[in-house]
């Protein structure tokens, strides 16, 4: 039997509310596609394997480890990245309320950690401590100890409530 080798494959989706169109080997992850292609690095690369979520963006508003997406399956969805979590260039509720708490050091698992964190706030409007580690429970930090990371959700779930 001859084998034949499988060609690029073309996916249209939208990152951050652009259109955009890629051409890749089947097998190529959307992180890689993201990273390589679409020249957004803040998605982290790192294990590879859905353990670490420093690769996490939402596909249609759910966080999902985009080392385990291939890119071909974002094929007519929505991907948002830590860059599109900005507003006008300026950092979200989100991110300012890292900045403000601490909750970066090295800063490697923070990208994961927003996209987490904000994906949490969109579906509950008051999360408990408890909420907050549980949706974080699939992102690994090495550095902080992850106390001022659960209070810089809290704080930006705060802000949002007083805001509403
Ligand atoms: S790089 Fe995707 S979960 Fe670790
Ligand atoms: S801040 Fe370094 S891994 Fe989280």
């Amino acid at each position: 039997m001859t084998e034949v080798a499988a060609g690029p494959v073309e996916s249209a989706f939208e990152v951050n509310g652009r259109k955009t169109t890629v051409s890749a080997p089947a097998s190529a992850t959307l992180l890689s596609v993201l990273r390589d292609r679409v020249g957004l690095t803040g998605t982290k690369f790192n294990c590879e394997q859905g353990e670490c979520g420093a690769c996490t963006v939402l596909l249609d508003d759910r966080p999902v480890n985009a080392c385990l997406v291939l890119a071909a399956s974002a094929h007519g969805h929505q991907v948002t990245t830590v860059e599109g979590l900005a507003d006008e260039g300026e950092p979200s509720r989100m991110q300012d309320a890292f900045m403000r708490c601490d909750a970066a050091q090295c800063g490697y698992c923070t990208p994961g950690m927003v996209v987490s964190a904000t994906a949490l706030l969109c579906r509950t409007a008051h999360p408990s401590r408890a909420d907050i580690e549980q949706a974080l429970s699939g992102n690994y930090c090495r550095c902080t100890g992850y106390e001022s990371i659960v209070t810089a959700v809290e704080a930006a779930a705060e802000e949002r409530g007083r805001l509403q």
